[in-house]
């Protein structure tokens, strides 16, 4: 089921609580930037795409909306890009090259239906300044998030989400366990090769988030988190790299699971 909560006077956010099996609830989460030229940050889950239309239009007239600013083209993300795309003429999906080629395996994007940003560029929306930046960990080479000059908020995509057990509203909710344990575990899964990489450069790029000083970091897959904590979830990040590594159930997992299924017992 989606909802929706106003995590600022401007800013709505479309949320769902996505199961996964063994490990707990991920927030899917879309932002809604009310304004001059409103702008929808991603679209929802395809297996959601008609509740996602229904619950947008209770935020936003669709015919109003400018901009969707689409952080990645992951199935969690482009749900109703299409449906969206045909229903207002007017509206421009902001992505990258990659994004735009991506897209063309499945479901092309109309080029003069697209606005490319790389990391660095800026994305006037009425009287809304978006830049473009590379959140610190992404499983998808197009993403792109952004930072808010209006709100000062991160739109962080992938990055910063969390795997949890129930999905408050706001990230305050959680206990200091479940957020950075949650964290990491996400980190882990959504982004495996961190335990590739150099950990002071990671910590570096970080360093790049902390400088940036945002007032909330909205993610596509956390509940709403102020800026009291951007030092914990940057530290938990920072320690990823030389943690455990994530491994999934297998198949002697999968078997026993069917079979619990089977019998009706408790799994
Ligand atoms: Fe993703
Ligand atoms: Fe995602």
């Amino acid at each position: 089921m989606i909802t929706t909560y106003r995590t600022a006077p401007d800013i709505d956010v479309l949320t769902s609580a996505f199961p996964i099996p063994g490990l707990g609830f991920v927030p899917i989460n879309a932002f809604v930037l009310q304004g001059d030229e409103p702008v929808l940050v991603d679209t929802g889950p395809v297996v959601q795409r008609e509740e996602f239309l229904d619950v947008l239009r209770t935020v936003i007239d669709v015919a109003d909306l400018r901009w969707i600013w689409l952080t990645h083209t992951d199935a969690d993300h482009i749900g109703a890009l299409h449906a969206l795309l045909d229903e207002n003429a007017d509206l421009k999906v902001v992505t990258t090259f990659l994004g735009v080629g991506a897209m063309s395996l499945a479901d092309p994007l109309p080029l003069d239906r697209v606005y490319l940003v790389n990391p660095g560029q800026q994305l006037v929306a009425g009287g809304r300044t978006l830049t473009a930046l590379r959140p610190p960990t992404f499983d998808n080479p197009c993403t792109t998030g952004f930072h808010d000059g209006r709100s000062g908020a991160l739109f962080s995509a992938d990055s910063f989400g969390a795997l949890l057990a129930d999905v408050p509203q706001s990230a305050e909710d959680l206990t200091e366990a479940e957020l950075q344990e949650g964290q990491a575990l996400w980190a882990t899964l959504d982004s495996p090769w961190l335990h590739s990489v150099d950990a002071d450069t990671f910590a570096s790029q970080l360093d790049g988030i902390r400088r940036l000083d945002p007032s909330m970091i909205l993610s596509s897959h956390l509940p709403a988190a102020s800026a009291d904590l951007t030092e914990r979830l940057l530290a938990t990040l920072a320690a990823v790299p030389t943690g455990p590594a994530f491994a999934g159930p297998d198949q002697a997992a999968l078997e026993l699971l069917l079979a619990d299924m089977t019998t009706g017992a408790p799994g």
